[in-house]
């Protein structure tokens, strides 16, 4: 990250005690201070409904940070930065004190639950939080379609699209954004970059852990809110859309959009919806998702989603994009593969080699962030026999650092009002259309024992290709 120090900000963080500020803003907030990237004097205010002192918010504050910082608590620095962190508590007047704690041009970010979304706007506008202010809102936007819709109405009465921040952690990550630098920065990979090279897409987000303590928060939302039409969404766009006509942020957006428009809305009978089931991770025992607290014992909410998705137009048609995602799966890994369609004539015959996708990209988004390329090579000897190899980059191989924590990146842009890293009201709006149909009619749950890769119907989507991790 470079840069000069933004403008004067405060930040209000609405959700202050929840899971996403403890794991994630809080830390991130901490690293940002760390780097010299928060204005001196910038104050974080957290609001929730708990009753803390500013002393009780900067001791959880800082237990939160120990847990879940990038880098380590360092004594000096927590006194400066814990000087930032104040409290209030969100009932009768609590908004008022907001405002008196706070300046113009502060930044508010919404990481409440998605239900509260529209009534904090409404009370942010009722005492006059909204002139220079930037909100930022999490993830998921609305519950679909209509609620996505309604939800922009109420943020459009009072803010002006300008002031808007969508969140998508996603984009926040290095290796998402390094997607447009792989696809328009080298002209190698665009001349390959269509349904003439490419055979299918797999893009997989797949997490070993369960619900952890969001079950409440996730029996509302399920895997294909909380991740297929965001995430993964993202992914495919900016692997997919066509070259901006420049890198400014409504230029991408436009192409994301248009790309957007392209995608043909997921039939039933192109999803599969699984649950996991009582297993072992790593060895552990762990139960079932209706056994985690908070969660319906007769809940039918998904916990796995695969889908496959076309794409209508020039570049795309005909090619299958496999999109999947799960908790409690065998491992933790979000990867993009891309798999390019075979020789078309074989001088060797090698069963083995055959039956291997052999050219291929995969893009590791994490852990281990890279790209790898995957091809034929011969195997040294008098015979003519071949072996896939890859050549591989690493982002701690090349760079010699960690990449910084997505919300970091986020904060970042938001501070200094740019908006290529969030998602715009009709950018939303479509991922959201590209979804409705499965959300209108949920194929039946299908279970999976944690640990594996999910339900065996998701191979059958696939067939005949395979599941690269499986
Ligand atoms: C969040 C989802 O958006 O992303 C969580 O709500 C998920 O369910 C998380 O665990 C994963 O984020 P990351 O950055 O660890 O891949």
């Amino acid at each position: 990250m470079s840069g000069r120090a933004p403008p004067a900000l405060d930040f209000v963080i609405v959700g202050a005690t929840g899971d996403l500020a403890r794991r994630k803003l809080l830390p991130a907030l901490y690293n940002l201070h760390l780097d010299g990237f928060l204005p001196q004097d910038a104050r974080i205010i957290g609001y929730s409904r708990r009753d803390l002192t500013d002393a009780a918010f900067r001791a959880r504050s800082e237990e939160a940070v120990r847990e879940f910082s990038r880098r380590d608590v360092d004594p000096a620095a927590w006194d400066r930065f814990a000087a930032r962190l104040g409290f209030v508590c969100a009932r009768l007047g609590g908004l008022d004190e907001v405002a008196q704690r706070t300046r113009p041009g502060r930044i508010v970010h919404l990481s409440t639950p998605p239900s509260a979304f529209s009534s904090t706007v409404q009370g942010l506008a009722q005492h006059d939080l909204v002139r220079d202010t930037r909100l930022v809102i999490e993830k998921p936007f609305g519950r679909d379609r209509l609620s996505a819709r309604e939800l922009n109405r109420t943020v459009h009465e009072f803010f002006d699209e300008s002031q808007v921040f969508r969140v998508d952690h996603y984009l926040g990550k290095e290796s998402v954004q390094n997607l447009l630098v792989l696809r328009f920065g080298n002209s190698m990979f665009e001349r390959v970059w269509d349904r003439d090279a490419i055979d299918h897409v797999q893009i997989t987000m797949a997490e070993s852990i369960g619900v952890e303590s969001r079950g409440e928060f996730y029996e509302e939302v399920g895997a294909l809110r909380d991740v297929i039409q965001n995430h993964t969404l993202q992914v495919l766009t900016l692997l997919t859309m066509e070259p901006p006509r420049s890198f400014e942020p409504e230029a991408i957006r436009d192409e994301k959009v248009k790309l957007l428009h392209a995608v043909r809305p997921v039939e039933a009978a192109a999803v599969v919806r699984g649950q996991y089931a009582r297993g072992a991770v790593n060895g552990d025992d762990v139960p079932g998702y209706r056994e985690e607290e908070g969660v319906d014992p007769d809940s039918a909410t998904e916990t796995y989603t695969a889908i496959r998705l076309e794409i209508d137009n020039w570049r795309w048609a005909g090619v299958p994009f496999y999109l999947r995602t799960g908790k409690r799966l065998a491992g933790r890994t979000v990867e993009v593969y891309v798999s390019f369609r075979p020789a078309p004539v074989r001088f060797f015959q090698q069963s083995e080699v055959e039956d291997l996708e052999s050219n291929h990209l995969l893009i590791r988004i994490q852990p281990q962030e890279g790209i790898s390329l995957g091809f034929l090579a011969k195997e040294p000897g008098p015979t003519l026999r071949v072996q896939p190899v890859e050549m591989d980059f690493s982002y701690v191989r090349s760079f010699e650092a960690q990449p910084p924590e997505a919300y970091e990146r986020l904060f970042h842009a938001a501070m200094g009002g740019e908006h290529t890293l969030f998602a715009r009201a009709d950018e939303v709006d479509l991922a959201w259309s590209v979804v409705q149909p499965v959300l209108d009619a949920p194929p039946p749950i299908r279970f999976y024992p944690a640990g594996t890769w999910g339900p065996s119907q998701a191979d059958a989507l696939i067939a005949p290709r395979r599941w690269r991790l499986r």
